[in-house]
This record gives structure tokens, C-alpha cells and sequence, in this order.
């Protein structure tokens, strides 16, 4: 996708350099880094830190963090993997990128391997732009459908949680393709951006994202949403996930749940958009059996923005002594889904439905 008019995926390998490269999450949207990932360890820290989050491009990050680790040395496979797997718990796209990585480079050493690491990385990164705009062009479609039902031709209004957008996959997104292929039809669109404390990706990364193409949007508090689907201000709600369950319970970004709470009381329609490598089929019971990330309390005692002068800065936000628990994601029965959207087409969040994707 564009910024400022140029294309960019969210990682790349530089073919001249021999190089990994990402843009860095944490410095969006008031400056626009782009790093080098250049061993194993940067890879990992970009991935715990969040200098690249959203769970396939958590998956492809670690493809590549394989191949920079095999690169420095061919014998330090089942070391790196187990880094890698350690970063993050709660996206099963992690352990599946490292699977597809175990699987294409099984039996080989040295100079083989560490190419075929690359060819992995880079053959995932290719298959998530692909399955990406499938994933958009299947929601397009359901979103027409609701904008056609609408009986004024105003725009379709449309809320998200988190960032499902093209910085969190390679390019595209998940649930924000589906809006930039809506918009790609002709249909008006505007978008209600959850702020998604505590670590703000709807404030700092889906505004940002969409405002980049031009898609009409407006930041919330988290606490919002559920007032504007009273007042009829929502048409449908739309996210990403990190773990979906083979009987359609959807992981996705803390605050999630409540969404669908919200949406579920007030007849509004609630979607997942998933590529289909973010299904566990060997989990049926999300909130039962989903690691759910536990990350620092600092992330909620504290916050960081720009201040008065223009300079990055952060600020404590809670007395000092208070205790913050900070919860990563939460799990949205398949209940209150209306439907995943995925890379084949929309299926009902249902052991039955979703069973068709399992080979
Ligand atoms: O903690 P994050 O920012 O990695 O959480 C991201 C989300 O919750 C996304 O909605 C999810 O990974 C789907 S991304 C297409």
C-alpha cells in the first residue's frame, strides 16, 4: 500500500543488500522509520516490541528472522525457532510461518538451507499480499450487500477494533482490505477507528492507514462504540484475529469481546476477516484454551505521544504505586460472529462451516 504516494509492504527483503527490512510500528504515525533487521535477535525484539505486530506479519517476520539466524550460523536451527516461538503467544500464525519453514527445509544443510529459509520467507510474504486481497474482495461483497440494504445511499459506517490493516500483514490487511476494496467498488464508506488502549493501534495505526487512502474515518474511545450502535451510527463491525477456533471462538486485540457484545444486543452485523492459516483446527474452546499474552503493566500505567514542542515523549498516567494487569486479547464466541471472511469466501463461524478449510 502507499505512504505518501510510494509503495510499501510492511517487511521486505532487499535483494541488492541481502537485507530484511520493516517499518517500525512503535514510531507510527508521527514518524515514518523504516529498519533493518540484520540477525536473529532484531528480529525478535522487533516482534516483542511491537516495532512490527499483527499476526500474519508477526508469521512472516519470523520466517525471516530463520533465515537471518541460519545465515549467521546453519547450525543454530532449533535455537532460533524456539526464540522466535517465544516472542509472542497468542498469534497461531507465529508457529504456523515456522511450520511452513520446518517443512520446506527439511533435510537440508549449509548454503541450501539458508537460501531455502529465504525462499520460504519471501514465497510467505508473496502468498499473504495474494491471500490478503482475496480476503478484501470476499468482504467487499458482503459489505455492498449491506450498503444496498441501506435505504439512503448515505455512506456504510463501518466500526473496527484494533489494526487489521495492512501493516499488520504484508499489504492489504485482513479487516481493512475488505473497507479498501469496498471503497475500490464506488461505495462510501467511513470508518469509526477504536482508539485500543492500551497500546493505541487504532489511534496510532488505522487512522493513520486509512487516512494514507483517502478512507473517511474518526477515532473513538474504546467505551464508545456501544452508544453508537444504540443510535443506529454503526452498519457493521469488522476485525482481525489471532487465533480462531476450529468452532469459530475469535482471538483478537483486548476489547474485542465487549465489541461484539455490543453488536450482538443492537442487531449490528459482526465480522472476522482471517486468512485461513489463523484457524486452529486443533482448538475448539477459544477462552477455555487460547494463550491469552500478558504484556507489562507499563503499557497501561504509562503512555506515549508528542508533546507541546512536537517531541516523542511519555508520560505516567496512574500514581505510581498502582497495579495494572495487562491483557493482550480476548475471545469472541462464535455466537456473536455473523461470519469469518476469509481468502475463500465467508463462512458461518460453525465446526460444520468452517470444517470446508481444514485440509
Ligand atoms: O497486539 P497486536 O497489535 O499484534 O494485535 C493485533 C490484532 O489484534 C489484530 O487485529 C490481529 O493480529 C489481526 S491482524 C490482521
Amino acid at each position: 500500500m502507499k505512504v505518501n504516494g510510494k509503495d510499501y509492504r510492511s517487511v521486505w527483503f532487499n535483494s541488492e543488500y541481502q537485507s530484511v527490512h520493516c517499518i517500525d510500528q512503535t514510531r507510527l504515525p508521527h514518524e515514518f522509520t523504516v529498519l533493518t533487521l540484520s540477525d536473529l535477535s532484531c528480529a525478535c525484539e522487533a516482534i516483542s516490541t511491537m516495532q512490527v505486530r499483527g499476526a500474519p506479519l508477526i508469521g512472516v517476520t519470523a520466517a525471516f528472522g530463520m533465515y537471518l539466524a541460519l545465515r549467521e550460523n546453519p547450525g543454530s536451527y532449533d535455537l532460533a525457532r524456539a526464540k522466535l516461538l517465544a516472542t509472542r503467544p497468542t498469534a497461531v500464525n507465529l508457529q504456523w510461518a515456522l511450520q511452513q519453514v520446518d517443512k520446506h527445509c527439511e533435510g537440508l544443510h549449509g548454503d541450501e538451507l539458508i537460501q531455502q529459509a529465504l525462499n520460504t520467507a519471501q514465497q510467505l510474504a508473496d502468498d499473504d499480499v495474494q491471500i490478503c486481497s482475496e480476503i478484501g474482495e470476499s468482504g467487499a461483497a458482503v459489505f455492498e450487500k449491506i450498503w444496498r440494504a441501506k435505504s439512503d445511499n448515505s455512506p456504510l459506517n463501518v466500526l473496527t477494533h484494533c489494526n487489521a490493516g495492512w501493516l499488520a500483514t504484508v499489504d492489504w490487511g485482513t479487516a481493512l482490505s475488505v473497507i479498501y476494496k469496498t471503497a475500490a467498488r464506488g461505495i462510501p464508506l467511513h470508518v469509526w477507528v477504536d482508539e485500543t488502549r492500551p497500546r493505541n493501534q487504532g489511534a496510532a495505526l488505522t487512522c493513520w492507514e486509512l487516512t494514507q487512502h483517502g478512507i473517511p474515518n474518526t477515532l473513538i474511545v474504546d467505551n464508545a462504540g456501544g452508544h453508537l450502535m444504540q443510535h443506529g451510527q454503526v452498519d457493521v463491525c469488522i476485525v482481525g484475529s489471532d487465533r480462531t477456533t476450529a468452532c469459530g471462538d475469535v482471538c483478537n486485540k483486548v476489547g474485542t469481546y465487549l465489541k461484539a457484545l455490543a453488536a450482538f444486543d443492537n442487531q449490528v452485523p459482526f465480522y472476522a476477516a482471517v486468512p485461513i492459516s489463523t484457524i486452529d483446527f486443533s482448538m475448539n474452546d477459544g477462552v477455555k484454551e487460547i494463550p491469552i499474552e500478558l504484556r507489562s503493566p507499563l503499557e497501561v500505567t504509562h503512555m506515549t505521544g508528542l508533546d507541546g514542542q512536537g517531541a516523542r515523549t511519555t508520560i505516567q498516567l496512574s500514581h505510581a504505586d498502582v497495579l495494572a494487569h495487562n491483557i493482550g486479547f480476548d475471545v469472541t464466541p462464535a455466537r456473536l460472529v455473523t461470519g469469518i471472511i476469509t481468502e475463500q469466501g465467508v463462512f458461518q463461524a460453525t465446526k460444520e462451516s468452517l470444517q470446508a478449510l481444514s485440509a
